[in-house]
Parts: C-alpha cells; structure tokens; sequence
C-alpha cells in the first residue's frame, strides 16, 4: 500500500473513532448496563460491545479484506498478523468510564503484516485526539509532538497501578527511587500522557494487545522505547507486560531495577 492510501485509512479511522465518540457521549445521558467479566473488578458495559460493534460495520464496508481483532471478541481466532489488521479497544478505562464518566479512551492501532502504520487514541472527554502515522510523526489535536528528551528515574514520573507496586518487590523499588508515580486507569491514556511528555514512563505487568496496539506506534514515533519489561519485543497477538518509557529512563529500568544482573 502506497503512503496515500494510509492516510486514506488514517482518515477514515479517524472518523469512525470521532463517531464512537459521539455514540459514548451519548449514552451518558441515560442509565448504563454494567456487567462484570472474569471478576467483580473486570467491568464490561453495553457500550464497549456496541462501539466494538461499530467499529465491526464501518471497517467491513470500508475495508470488507481487513481483519480487526477487538476486546469484546471480534477475531479471538486470530493467529496471524498478516494483512491490514485493525487492533481495537473501543472503551479503554471501562471502570473510569463507568464510576467517573471520564479518563477512557477509544484506542485503534492498524497494522500492516505485523508493522505499525496509523495509531490512534483519543480521549474522549478531554476531546485529546493522539494520532500517529509510521515515519511521520504523532499529533496530538494536529499539533506534532516533539521528540522526548532523556529522562532519568531520580527525576521521573511513572505510570504504574498500586496492585503492581504490592505484587513485585522491583517496582517497590523503583517507587522508592523515582520522583512520583501515577495511575490514570487507561494504559492507552498512559501511553499517550508519555508521548505527550506529561509523564516520563509507564509500566503494567499484564496488558492486552488492544491497550497497547495504537500507543506502541504512538511511542515509536516520539523517539521512545517500548517493550515487555523484560526487555522483549511485544506481541500483538499475547498478554503481555509492557516496559515504556523515554530513553535513558528506559535503559535505566531495564538495568537497575526489571532485570537487574545480581
Ligand atoms: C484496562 C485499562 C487499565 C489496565 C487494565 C486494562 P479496559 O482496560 O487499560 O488501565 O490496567 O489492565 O485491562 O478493560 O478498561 O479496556
Ligand atoms: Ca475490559
Ligand atoms: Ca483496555
Ligand atoms: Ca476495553
């Protein structure tokens, strides 16, 4: 595919995320139906299978050959990246969504036979619309985001729950060390809080490739490093836990407090 046609797709994807949105504002207006998943703390709602929904119709007429892979089930069976595949969490931050009706995200990364090409992220009641494009740059309501500068831990901000913090004594450790820590609730808002320089790093011991799909490409194009946090590359398709942060800050976690020899 020729850079025009991507920035025909970035279009269109565009458009439909800024309809879901709509669709999201909207339903705020009435009483939401709330469920839960795995467990008490894993909330589902109508409107994350119904954006998902959306998504599904728009896409298939649109592109009837891309393949979607989506939270709320489209493409469970999806075992290869080959092709244009669309990676979709429609309600990213479902608990902020459903307890404080803000602080969520729809997060849309597409791929090309495994390599990144548009992401995008937009917070939906902040209206902050993350864009990134492969060797283009990334852009936050149009406005490129510069390049991050090195960053150290003694003076970062990080990104990271408190569950995490009680379950591994390295990130007690690195709590201990850095200059203050954050949790929003929504890892593609957290993604994008780093690419636009509000926070230094982010890190999660298990996300889904819809948390990460668009911020990955997002990261990448801000001149950050992305990767599980023992340092390996993500896979699209696996759970896995994820590592980001703006260089020097990145090699000094991988170093001296994920995978520190001795
Ligand atoms: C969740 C959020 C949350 C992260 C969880 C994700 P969801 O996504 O991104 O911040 O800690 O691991 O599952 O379920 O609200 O789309
Ligand atoms: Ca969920
Ligand atoms: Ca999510
Ligand atoms: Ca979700």
């Amino acid at each position: 595919m020729s850079n025009n046609d991507w920035d025909f797709i970035a279009n269109k994807a565009e458009n439909i995320v800024r309809e879901a949105a709509q669709l999201i504002k909207h339903s705020l207006q009435t009483e939401l139906i709330v469920e839960y998943k795995s467990n008490p703390n894993d909330l589902v709602t109508e409107m994350d299978r119904k954006i998902e929904a959306f998504f599904c119709e728009q896409i298939t007429n649109e592109f009837p050959k891309h393949y979607i892979l989506g939270e709320e089930g489209t493409g469970k069976d999806l075992n290869t990246l080959d092709g244009t595949v669309w990676i979709i969490d429609p309600i990213d931050g479902t608990t902020n969504f459903v307890h404080q009706q803000r602080h969520f995200a729809i997060s849309v990364g597409i791929y090309e036979d495994g390599v990144g090409k548009v992401g995008i992220i937009y917070d939906v009641m902040a209206d902050e619309l993350y864009l990134a494009l492969e060797n283009k740059g990334a852009y936050l309501n149009g406005v490129q985001l510069p390049m991050l500068k090195e960053a150290k831990v003694s003076e970062a901000l990080i990104a990271l729950n408190s569950g995490w913090i009680l379950k591994d004594e390295r990130l007690k450790d690195l709590v201990s060390k850095c200059r203050g820590t954050r949790a929003y609730g929504a890892a593609a808002i957290e993604m994008a809080s780093v690419a636009a320089n509000r926070i230094d790093g982010y890190i999660s011991l298990n996300l889904s490739p819809w948390d990460f799909a668009a911020g990955a490409i997002l990261i990448k194009e801000v001149g950050a490093v992305i990767s599980t946090i023992d340092g390996k590359e993500l896979d699209l398709l696996n759970n896995s836990s994820l590592c980001v942060a703006k260089n020097g800050l990145y090699q000094e976690l991988q170093n001296d407090f994920l995978n520190k020899k001795g």
